[in-house]
């Protein structure tokens, strides 16, 4: 029933998603907002005007950052957040890099095998729809720590805006009122009450977030306390138990985000700085960027043949990795020098060969001897002053795990469902996942958000990320290397069709569009298995390029509201 609910999940994306095309104009030649000195590229144009005014006042990219978020989870409910978590990459203007993990955390009365039923079997639904498959928040503590760290405003006034959003009300857009047209029936299942986004919602209506304001104001008055104790706290813990969910006040008051060092490495003349464990986003595209640098990519060609195989295979060999041996740091050990380096890639792609596509079921994970000293939503961000950030933020399913704390006026994540429920069975994402990421009291789910930084020649260079669960890592790289290889502009490089491969199942997956019929013949009579009727879409990029004249292109992808927003 697991796999009915995710192909019904992936139904419901697909039928969100079927229609959007890139219109005729920006297909060919689009370019992105162009500014001078500083940039917001967000889902939705609330957060990114938000998110560019505190620029304006004088604050950097991180006071940006906590505005622009918290906007997201006014203006953006179904992925937006303050009930769930996410990682955050960064660039001082003077080159120091770092990353933060405000990922979201099993409560301590969770155990291994809490999805499966006495044989041993997943309970449907159970770690993607309801209390039990919430993680306890960690969006919140994310964003002051960024303000302890880096912060130069007062918090108050990065939250203010998003509270005077929540008051007056955000405008449904088409695509929205579509979304909450599809999930409405859930809402009602899982919370046995009516709650707000439940009514009949139409294009160009205001909804007001009136109880989220409130939310919002006791978390100005008393900092993280006003998430993580009190009022605030005691609703979130009572809706979930209520809904036979586990966390406690105690799981709250323990959370604690982290900062990481990020995974770093060069492609080519690029550094790329992108999110470490319990991400497993930077130690994947590092897998694959070292397994095509050998091959001259804009000489193979865009989408070409080649180019699709060539990144198939490598793809195939990272995720069977990530299945392997990611999952929380704190918890298990990771060779991650090993996994990224060119030389243990170059031996897993031995095997490759032009003729024919190898076989998943012939690809395990690679052997390491002994391990050396593991809905959704992104955000780019760039100031005047140099600083870089990018940041993904997620409750994991749309609306997460539907549980709306009514009272506090926010969803709840379903990030528990990113656990490897039971070894060898696919999550929602059909992701296969291992030991490595079993379910443990406080352990952080694997994710594959992939919020990354590329330098060239020493300076900033792109700052870029994506939604889209297991294919946010290959939307990231595609969308890398058809700026960098491909030489198309940041909006174009956005806008190019996408495919993917995550080893199992063994399918290539395409966009419905801008894939020829002769390629896919081609590809098809290799070996490949090609999937591109009712796909969901792949990735939802917002992205910032910086041009060799200096200005900075935004790149807000078609296929969502995503807006640039700067000066
Ligand atoms: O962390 C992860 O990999 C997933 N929870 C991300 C989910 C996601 O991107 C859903 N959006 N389409």
């Amino acid at each position: 029933m697991k796999k009915i609910c995710s192909l019904f999940l992936i139904g419901l994306l697909a039928i969100q998603c079927k229609n959007i095309q890139p219109p005729k104009s920006v297909v060919h030649k689009a370019q992105g907002l162009i500014t001078e000195n500083a940039m917001v590229v967000s889902a939705r144009v609330e957060a990114s005007e938000i998110g560019s005014q505190i620029l304006l006042k004088g604050g950097n990219a991180f006071d940006a950052m906590i505005a622009t978020e918290l906007a997201l989870a006014v203006a953006y409910p179904f992925a937006g957040n303050i009930g769930g978590g996410g990682f955050m990459v960064y660039r001082l203007a003077d080159g120091t890099t770092g990353a933060l993990d405000y990922r979201e955390k099993a409560p301590l009365a969770a155990s291994k095998n809490m999805f499966l039923d006495e044989i041993g079997d997943i309970i449907n639904g159970k770690s993607t729809l309801g209390g039990m498959a919430v993680g306890v928040p960690g969006t919140i503590d994310g964003l002051f720590k960024v303000h302890e760290k880096f912060g130069t405003l007062p918090f108050s006034s990065l939250i203010q805006p998003a509270i005077d959003l929540a008051n007056k009300g955000v405008v449904v857009t088409k695509k929205q009122a579509e979304r909450i047209a599809i999930y409405k029936e859930y809402f009602y299942k899982v919370n046995g009450t009516k709650i707000l986004l439940d009514s009949v919602w139409k294009e160009g209506d205001t909804i007001k977030y009136v109880q989220l304001a409130k939310t919002l104001q006791r978390i100005n008055e008393h900092g993280r306390d006003g998430f993580y104790k009190g009022e605030t706290a005691e609703m979130l813990v009572n809706t979930v138990q209520k809904l036979g969910g586990i966390i406690t006040l105690e799981d709250l008051e323990k959370y604690q985000a982290k900062w990481r060092k990020p995974v770093e490495f060069t492609y080519k003349d690029l550094k790329i700085i992108s999110m470490s464990p319990p991400s497993s986003g930077g130690i994947c595209m590092a897998q694959i960027f070292n397994a095509i640098e050998p091959f001259n990519l804009s000489e193979l060609g865009h989408n070409s043949e080649k180019t699709i195989q060539l990144l198939t295979e490598a793809e195939r060999r990272a995720y069977a990795d990530r299945s392997h041996y990611l999952g929380d740091p704190d918890f298990i050990k990771i060779p991650i020098e090993t996994l990224i380096s060119k030389s243990y890639v170059k031996k897993r792609m031995e095997s490759f060969s032009w003729d024919n596509a190898t076989l998943s079921s012939t690809i395990t994970h690679g052997k390491i001897a002994g391990f050396e000293s593991n809905e959704t939503t992104h955000y780019s961000i760039v100031d005047k002053f140099g600083n870089a950030i990018s940041a993904t933020t997620t409750l994991n399913g749309a609306y997460g795990s539907k549980v709306f704390v009514s009272e506090g006026g926010f969803f709840l994540n379903n990030e528990m469902d990113d656990f490897s429920s039971k070894p060898g069975t696919p999550n929602m994402f059909g992701l296969i996942g291992a030991e490595a990421n079993s379910i443990e009291p406080g352990k952080r789910m694997l994710s594959s958000m992939t919020p990354t930084i590329v330098e060239k020649n020493n300076k900033f260079y792109m700052s870029v990320g994506s939604p889209g669960g297991s294919t946010i890592i290959t939307s990231v790289l595609q969308t890398i290397l058809n700026v960098y290889e491909f030489d198309l502009g940041m909006q174009e490089a956005v806008n190019a069709p996408r495919f993917h491969h995550q080893w199992l199942p063994d399918v290539i997956t395409m966009e419905p569009i801008g894939f020829d019929s002769t390629l896919i013949k081609n590809l098809q009579q290799k070996g490949y298995i090609i999937k591109q009727e009712n796909t969901t879409i792949i990735g939802k990029v917002d992205a910032i390029l910086r041009l060799p004249n200096g200005k900075l292109e935004g790149g807000a992808d078609y296929r969502g509201d995503d807006t640039a927003a700067g000066f």
